[in-house]
């Protein structure tokens, strides 16, 4: 006991000592090695476009004057989500088969494992806001529907109208063409969906239909938050949820180890607890960049069994408490980037496309 209490203190010297070259030992238990902490704070988002950039910007604001990692989140989160130009997430979301925008949202706190989400929440333009009022405010973890609407309206969020011209555009669009390949129908693992592919060449300026954002950051004090906000699958099934507010699938955070989150075929994530599996990779020693491509693995050497064409495309970011970074990609066509943000400004870190499919 004597020796944990003095090694406690002397790490609590060394992080105080200054930025740049920190010492961080394994926690107790732990496979992670004592590592230099490279960076922080720090701020990530799976969006590697201008958007993601502004997000970065803004987060990296509330970090630099000794903001909490749960501020910066928030905020970061919040900018993605009202820009209508995004299809992906929030405002300007591409809306379920009625035509309404239905929203998925995370938060998790790593110092204090606390989290809230909400579920097919409509009419909110930031659920990431409304994901951490759950988490900060409620004993509960997810909220769904009209409940989670309740909940957002009781907090003081407007009700307003998300659908956009361009998002009704594009809904009214699918609909006129819609046929047996849409989401109705076996998973998309036991059919080929190279067919139902096609549909999306046509729009090649909008983001992906599984279309996501995650943000990450640790702050000053070391503390790691994140978030995972959605639109979700577009034009899915009514009160369909994917893998953005579940905790473990879209988004894992762990003070003592870093935090992972998820884009992609939210059905996949969910049945792999993809991001709570990339942090326990990172608590067994490895790097964020070996977890995501780890948990990748995982996907696809389980659908080699029924279906070895299907590569689906997520795209997965990570980061360990000590600041390394990872991101990786399921298929060619989706951008293994994500935007990043330290003391040495912003940048777009390139990942890996680990695995490309057909
Ligand atoms: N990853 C977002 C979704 O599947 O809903």
């Amino acid at each position: 006991m004597k020796n944990s209490i003095s090694r406690r203190k002397f790490v609590n010297r060394t992080i105080g000592a200054g930025a740049g070259m920190l010492i961080v030992p394994a926690a107790a238990g732990l496979g992670m090695q004592s590592k230099n902490i490279l960076s922080r704070p720090l701020i990530i988002t799976s969006h590697a476009n201008d958007t993601g950039k502004n997000a970065m910007e803004a987060g990296w604001e509330i970090l630099i004057k000794g903001g909490s990692a749960v501020d910066a989140v928030e905020k970061a989160a919040n900018i993605i989500e009202l820009d209508p130009e995004d299809t992906s997430v929030g405002f300007g979301g591409l809306p379920n088969e009625n035509g309404v925008v239905q929203l998925d949202a995370s938060f998790m706190d790593g110092k204090t494992y606390s989290a809230g989400a909400v579920a097919c929440l409509e009419n909110i333009k930031t659920p990431a806001s409304v994901a951490r009022m759950v988490m900060q405010h409620t004993d509960h973890v997810l909220l769904v529907g009209t409940g989670a609407l309740e909940f957002a309206k009781a907090w003081g969020f407007p009700e307003e109208n998300l659908l956009t011209e361009k998002a009704r555009k594009i809904w009214l669009r699918w609909k006129e063409e819609m046929s047996e390949d849409d989401d109705w129908g076996a998973p998309d693992h036991l059919k080929n969906i190279m067919k139902k592919e096609s549909y999306w060449r046509d729009f090649p300026d909008i983001e992906h239909h599984y279309g996501t954002t995650n943000v990450l950051a640790i702050d000053s004090n070391g503390d790691i938050a994140g978030c995972t906000t959605t639109s979700g699958l577009s034009f899915k099934i009514n009160g369909r949820v994917g893998d953005s507010p579940i905790i473990g699938a879209g988004l894992y955070v762990d003070n003592e180890v870093g935090a992972a989150g998820a884009t992609g075929r939210g059905e996949d994530v969910i049945k792999s607890c993809a991001s709570y599996y990339m942090v326990m990779r990172m608590k067994d020693g490895r790097t964020p960049q070996q977890a995501c491509e780890d948990a990748l693995q995982m996907i696809v050497e389980r659908y080699k069994k029924v279906n070895p064409d299907f590569y689906p495309r997520e795209k997965f970011v990570a980061i360990s408490r000590y600041g390394e970074l990872g991101c990786a990609t399921m298929n060619g066509s989706r951008n293994p980037q994500m935007s990043v943000m330290t003391d040495k400004g912003y940048t777009r870190f390139d990942g890996t496309i680990a695995y490309k499919g057909k």
